[in-house]
């Protein structure tokens, strides 16, 4: 039976944090969270790993391999080459809790900067009335599993590099999916621009690369997010029309996101993005 060799990152935060070398047998069918799972029960009961659903749908799995924010239970150990070792990391746009797993808590602080659903106050639900074609567009945004493995593999969040905070590609997915619902009311363009920080994107695409849900973030989100607050913002005709009319509330203009406070661990690889 053949080993697939593994360096796994142990430490906890404070630590300088380590790799630990693993040979884990390699049976049909093995993705990286069996091995990891291996290495539990044979050698390091004490290795921290986040999982859940072992099936690509919880999001709880996210890592680096080889450098590439990954879930580790899609991952097949037969997309490597098994003669070189595997590299197992945490992700590093987010503060470490031990091994492999992170706190992607600020992830959640920041989702609930963004107003939510906002359907008008006087059309009853049983008759609000949409296309099917406005259904399929804002579905794609809902495939979401918050696996953040977008929010890990963007340069803006991962290097800690802006002045403001950025709210990053998983929310812009959320805020397109509200700000294109046909019911919606709310008008979130001020909140992206002024407080969720979208002139930091530059669409390097990098988000869309990892997704394990192929939602084409950038495409279908982010970049008609952007276009929607040029036209609102710089284009002085619709400006003008926006303030003779209004579409909704300037929602959630002012809001201040939390300061992502990460701690990258020591890694072979540099950023992906
Ligand atoms: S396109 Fe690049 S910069 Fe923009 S959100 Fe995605 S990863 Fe970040
Ligand atoms: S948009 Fe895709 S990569 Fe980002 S959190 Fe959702 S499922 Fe994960
Ligand atoms: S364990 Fe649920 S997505 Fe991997």
């Amino acid at each position: 039976m053949t080993d697939a060799h593994l360096k796994v990152f142990r430490g906890n935060p404070g630590e300088e944090g380590r790799f630990e070398d693993f040979a884990v047998p390699v049976e049909e069918g093995m993705v990286v969270l069996d091995a990891l799972h291996w290495i539990q029960g044979h050698e390091a009961p004490d290795l921290a790993v986040r999982w859940n659903c072992k099936a690509a749908k919880c999001g709880s799995c996210s890592a680096e391999v080889d450098g590439r924010p990954s879930l580790t239970c899609k991952t097949r150990l037969s997309d490597f080459d098994l003669e070189q070792p595997i590299t197992v990391e945490p992700m590093r746009a987010f503060p470490l809790i031990r091994d492999l797993v992170t706190d992607v808590s600020w992830n959640y602080e920041v989702n609930k900067t963004i107003q939510p659903f906002t359907p008008p106050d006087d059309v009853a639900q049983e008759d609000w009335r949409w296309q099917q074609q406005d259904i399929e567009r804002v579905q794609e945004y809902r495939k979401c599993i918050e696996c953040f493995l977008c929010q890990d593999v963007c340069h803006v969040l991962r290097n800690h590099e802006t002045e403001k905070p950025f709210m990053g590609p998983r929310f812009l997915v959320r805020a397109a999916g509200l700000e294109m619902h046909p019911i919606d009311q709310a008008d979130r363009r001020g909140y992206l621009k002024d407080s969720g920080g979208i002139g930091y994107c530059n669409i390097t695409k990098c988000c869309t690369d990892v997704c394990p849900e192929h939602i084409r973030i950038t495409d279908n989100a982010i970049i008609p997010l952007k276009e929607r607050v040029v036209d609102a913002y710089y284009d002085p005709i619709q400006w003008a029309w926006r303030k003779l009319r209004g579409r909704g509330p300037d929602a959630g203009v002012g809001v201040e996101l939390p300061v992502l406070q990460g701690s990258p661990p020591p890694t072979d690889h540099d950023t992906p993005d």
